[in-house]
């Protein structure tokens, strides 16, 4: 069993949710070199069965759900599953998430129940079913993927912002809640890196999926760096995991200097609104 600061190896079992691309992708091929037993679960099953292969041609164990990480009974049976396959779990990854753009009052509050229910509702179905399980083995680590949106809060982002706020506030108090009985939990913050969650982002008013895309698609950060930052502060225990530099200076700007992160992100969005802010109304659903 994977204790607090052991590496996950050959044989451990880890499950991750939206591992059908992007990030949970990469942490599960990265995990498949290693051997382990992992829970391939995603929305879309084509993908599902693509990052199992991939898992498997690495030289992993996969077992595969099509889990749509909104309904907390389908997160419950992919943990039980998980149990009742290999007896227990070192690592849950909850990893599944959409982007999405709008002002607040011009997005739709559609948008903001979608983002919602997948970002926050999703990633806590996945602690309220591995946690007790976990806690009574003694041993594991819950990961849950917020994002530098959770501190940064920029303009035009608000239900995202709030998702991931929301991710840390969990995490934060789950840790606690966990730690004494020997599990870890970390909390995830990365900037942009580049992965497909502009294809499934919804955008309103002056911001289009577009703009979330390109600053996807133009950062120099691959997915696969992040799993690698990911793994090491997890297995070491850590509680948050702030991969980029740009993240790091936002985090203690936000810490140190409040007003000054605030000035910053206004003076960011008055740039982003001058140049067009992409402009476009464009829209497009979940995946
Ligand atoms: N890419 C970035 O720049 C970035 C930055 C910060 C945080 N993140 C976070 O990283 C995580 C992974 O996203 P990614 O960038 O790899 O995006 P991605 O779109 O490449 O992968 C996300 C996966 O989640 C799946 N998914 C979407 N809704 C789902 C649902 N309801 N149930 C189950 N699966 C669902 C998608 O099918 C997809 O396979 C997300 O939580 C995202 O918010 C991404």
């Amino acid at each position: 069993m994977a204790r607090i600061g052991t590496k996950i190896q050959a044989g451990d079992v880890v499950a991750i949710t939206g591992a059908g691309s992007g990030l949970g992708r990469a942490l599960s091929i990265t995990l498949g070199y290693r051997g382990a037993r992992i829970h391939v679960s995603d929305i879309n099953p084509d993908s599902v069965e693509a990052t199992a292969t991939l898992v498997r041609e690495a030289g992993g164990e996969a077992l595969t759900s099509v889990v749509d990480t909104r309904d907390a009974d389908a997160v419950q049976a992919m943990c039980d599953a998980t149990y009742s396959r290999w007896g227990r779990c070192d690592m849950v990854v909850n990893n599944a998430g959409v982007g999405a753009g709008g002002e607040i009052g011009v997005a739709p509050l559609e948008d903001w129940k979608f983002v919602i229910d997948i970002n926050l509702n999703g990633v806590l179905y996945g602690c309220r079913s591995f946690a007790p399980k976990m806690k009574a083995d003694g041993s594991g680590t819950i990961v849950n993927i917020a994002s530098i949106a959770a501190f940064a809060r920029a303009p035009m982002m608000g239900a995202y912002n709030v998702s991931k706020a929301a991710v840390v506030a969990l995490s934060e108090t789950l840790r606690a809640e966990c730690r004494p009985h020997g599990v870890g939990v970390t909390v995830v913050c990365p900037s942009f890196f580049r992965t497909n969650i502009g294809k499934s982002s919804r955008a309103a008013g002056q911001l289009a999926n577009t703009d979330i895309s390109k600053l996807v698609d133009n950062s120099k950060v691959s997915a696969e760096s992040v799993a690698l930052a990911i793994l090491r502060s997890a297995e070491a225990g850590e509680p948050y995991v702030v991969p980029m530099a740009d993240a790091k200076v936002m985090w203690y700007l936000r810490r140190l200097a409040p007003g000054s992160a605030n000035a910053l992100l206004a003076r960011g969005a008055k740039l982003m609104m001058k140049r067009g802010g992409g402009g476009k109304k464009k829209r497009k659903g979940a995946s």
